[in-house]
């Protein structure tokens, strides 16, 4: 647990002891923090809390950069910062507290989005929803995973600049269409890229709210340097499994009538393999047109089980705070399942699209970086590999699943 979050959550901690009736005076319930605290916040939060939350006038604006600001609070209000986060701005409303000016202005000057994306907190990753969760995990299917696996990687190459990149992301279009046929409330969409012919294919499951939960990976693949547009690359594992993890989520939540509170958005990026390239468009539009993406969950290669860990959550390049969150619903829902951090050591996934842009993202992946598939990127990254089944790729589908209907709520 980074420093951070860990006086955060022993604030709160001291915060509910008082709540609950103890006679203490405000000096002593704040002996962590001293009255008044630090905190970073987006320039809109701080905007907002002034004008709306300062009835006392005890809220006090020191600094602002480009993107985040600095205020000094009384500790009290870090609790009703979380509510206002979460009902009025979502992504921009995270916040992170801080145990001294000092502190607060390190994290202003290296103020990139980065790191806010990284350590900002929110208030709704509570983990409530089990009735719900167990009964919609219980429908996750290997076969359909091991299916969507093997269609995807029937493809001579899914290279982005290549025929059959493009029609595996139409079959991949005409699949997900069919499976929402069904409901009014879902819609799927060819995301064209002006610079090369792949499309990403975004899928939509409207929520109540404007809020965003994406959950996706990249629908490409490569292999080799000379010939790339002709060379075979099934790409199975990178990134075929992601896919078909990603489809299997979405067609349970579809099929089994969930109603999302918050939007659901479900892509398949073109243009990974060779830097990013379609999460980094889509991701930029969404910063831009000021989406509220509360959280992104980024499945790529999850069918080859190479640790002793199952999953292993990367920590460069995504949230500390959602990481945790899915550690713990993995603790929750996935008994026999382990997991553990470990880290790409450079942007190797789209997560890193969204995060430079500020969204919270994680990296839930298949082993350690270096006992990883290492076929991946030759024509021999097939199934096969994974002894034709997906047996580890479904405990991403369910950690997937869970994810989502945990967010939501
Ligand atoms: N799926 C890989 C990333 C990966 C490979 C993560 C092995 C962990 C272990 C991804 O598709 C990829 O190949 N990324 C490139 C970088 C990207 C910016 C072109 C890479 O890792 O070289
Ligand atoms: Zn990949």
């Amino acid at each position: 647990m980074n420093h951070t979050l860990l006086l955060f959550f022993s604030y709160l901690f001291t915060q509910s002891l008082f709540a609950s009736g103890h006679n203490h005076t405000d000096h002593n319930i704040n002996k962590n923090f001293g009255d008044y605290v630090y905190i970073t916040t987006g320039n809109d939060m701080a905007q907002f809390s002034l004008e709306k939350h300062n009835k006392i006038n005890d809220l006090e604006l020191l600094e602002s950069g480009s993107e985040i600001s600095i205020m000094r609070v009384p500790a009290q209000f870090v609790n009703e910062a979380g509510h206002i986060a979460h009902e009025s701005f979502n992504r921009c409303g995270g916040f992170m507290l801080h145990k001294s000016l000092k502190d607060a202005q390190v994290e202003l000057e290296s103020g990139a989005s980065r790191s806010f994306a990284k350590n900002m907190v929110f208030d709704d990753y509570q983990i409530n929803q089990e009735k719900t969760v167990t009964a919609m995990i219980s429908l996750v299917n290997e076969e359909n995973i091991i299916e969507t696996i093997k269609k995807l990687s029937s493809y001579r190459n899914r290279y982005y600049q290549s025929k059959t990149g493009v029609k595996s992301q139409n079959w991949l279009f005409d699949t997900w269409k069919d499976l929402g046929k069904s409901r009014s409330d879902f819609s799927v969409k060819k995301w064209q890229h002006a610079d090369w012919k792949q499309d990403s294919i975004v899928a939509t499951l409207k929520g109540k709210t404007d809020d965003i939960i994406v959950i996706g990976g990249h629908a490409d693949s490569v292999a080799g340097w000379l010939g790339r547009k002709i060379a075979k690359a099934p790409g199975a594992d990178d990134n075929a499994s992601g896919i078909a993890t990603t489809t299997e989520i979405m067609r349970i939540i579809i099929e089994s009538g969930y109603q999302p509170e918050k939007t659901l958005m479900f892509m398949a990026y073109a243009a990974e393999e060779v830097g990013l390239l379609g999460s980094r468009e889509i991701a930029k539009e969404f910063k831009k047109t000021e989406k509220n993406v509360v959280g992104v969950l980024q499945l790529d290669m999850t069918n080859f089980n190479g640790s002793d860990l199952d999953i292993v959550l990367m920590k460069d390049f995504t949230n500390n705070g959602q990481n945790e969150f899915i550690g713990k619903i993995v603790d929750k829902y996935l008994p026999g399942v382990s997991w553990g951090y470990g880290r790409c050591g450079y942007a190797c996934s789209d997560h890193a699209s969204w995060n430079s842009q500020g969204f919270p993202a994680s990296m839930p992946f298949e082993a350690r970086k270096f006992e990883a598939n290492s076929r991946i990127h030759t024509s021999r990254d097939t199934i096969s590999r994974s002894g034709n089944s997906a047996e580890h790729a479904q405990k991403f589908a369910k950690m997937g699943v869970a994810f989502v209907i945990e967010l939501d709520f």
